[in-house]
């Protein structure tokens, strides 16, 4: 057996006790969106010392060393940023304030865009709950942890949990309100088309964005009924309940953004040969966009790699999906019978990936 030295194993230890205690990190990330900590910062309109932000947070100022310890722990996490000034009654001493950063700004409830919603509904105690089910399911028949967990699947939940499925419905809200960064980068990708379905598109979110950049384009929301329920058309923006395996309208293209990842690779084929037969129907030669994570191990900085690896965790334990190395897509694509498809990484974690019949 190969000799590991002291140094190594220390290393080792490191590493696991890190993966071990992440979820407390999790939960200190949790904490700091429900007590409203980066809104209130941005609130006080400067950075803001341990005492102003007890303050603030009506919080008992005995408990100010816990509040800094948490603070400690974000500020190292990258979530928060300090910065040390010099005291206005005593220029001869620094005091350390809080500032926010480009990842707590994201939490912020009133920007555009923000994540606030999405970090919200993934700390819903169903998806930490499921979470642990994971090596049980392993030995179990269910298709997911989730099931193992609730004895329904992810999307039965949903539709039977009001309160959750509103948490989760304003998550992709806000995940797609970061769209709006980019779409004028893509602009071209939905120039000279004439109608588009969003199929799984949720409260209309995207549809409401790319609406305003390109007014003509006649854009319908194919999601299940009780998501779509409740949400009026407009002008040029039509909602349809439904589901996308029995019947998606026809259209120039077909808009899949965060689906197929949700689904396992039969459903995916069976989905994009449905979006195939909606798109020739218009006797145009029209295509499928999908915005989905591409791992792509190799090429990409590790951060960003384990970011995607996470998700691909999170679709197995909700919901028997799985994020795609390229190889993977392409297999789908040419099973459903389309020809090719461009990949273009524009969304962070995300690409975006063009499918020709
Ligand atoms: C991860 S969310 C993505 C929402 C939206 N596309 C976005 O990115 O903001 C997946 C969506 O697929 C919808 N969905 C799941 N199963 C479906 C089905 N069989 N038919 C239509 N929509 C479905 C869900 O209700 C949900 O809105």
């Amino acid at each position: 057996m190969q000799k590991i030295d002291a140094e190594e194993l220390f290393q080792a230890q490191t590493l696991l006790y890190n993966y071990t205690y992440g979820f407390i990190g999790s939960m200190c990330l949790k904490s700091a969106v429900h007590l409203g900590i980066p809104d209130v910062i941005s609130n006080h309109g400067q950075p803001i010392t341990i005492p102003e932000l007890v303050s603030a947070l009506k919080i008992d100022p005995n408990k100010s060393g816990y509040v800094y310890r948490l603070m400690r722990l974000l500020v190292h996490a990258g979530f928060f940023a300090i910065t040390k000034v010099t005291k206005k009654d005593n220029k001869e001493e620094e005091e350390v304030r809080y500032d926010l950063t480009p990842s707590s700004r994201l939490l912020l409830k009133e920007n555009v865009p923000t994540l606030s919603p999405f970090v919200r509904a993934m700390f819903h105690p169903a998806l930490v709950h499921s979470s642990e089910f994971l090596a049980e399911w392993f030995h179990k028949s269910e298709v997911t942890p989730f099931n193992t967990a609730f004895g329904m699947s992810y999307w039965e939940y949903l539709s039977q949990n009001q309160e959750f499925n509103g948490l989760f419905n304003e998550a992709m809200i806000s995940d797609s309100g970061m769209m709006n960064l980019v779409i004028k980068n893509c602009k071209s990708v939905f120039e000279g088309l004439n109608s588009l379905v969003d199929v799984g598109g949720g409260k209309g979110a995207v549809g409401r964005i790319v609406s305003e950049e390109l007014p003509n384009l006649h854009w319908t929301v194919l999601d299940l009924p009780h998501v779509v329920a409740n949400s009026p058309d407009s002008t040029n923006l039509k909602f349809v309940g439904g589901d996308m395996f029995q019947f998606i309208p026809s259209a120039d293209a077909i808009l899949l953004k965060l689906i197929l990842h949700a689904f396992g690779d039969e459903e995916c084929v069976k989905v994009l040969k449905k979006c195939r037969e909606a798109i020739s129907n218009t006797g145009k030669k029209g295509k499928v966009i999908i915005i989905d994570i591409v791992i792509s191990e190799k090429n990409e900085d590790h951060v960003l790699t384990e970011a995607k690896l996470l998700f691909d965790m999170l679709m197995m334990v909700l919901v028997n999906g799985k994020e795609r190395e390229e190889k993977e897509w392409e297999k789908l694509f040419l099973g459903a019978g389309f020809s090719h498809y461009k990949i273009t990484p524009l969304f962070g974690m995300r690409s975006l990936i063009e499918v020709y019949p």
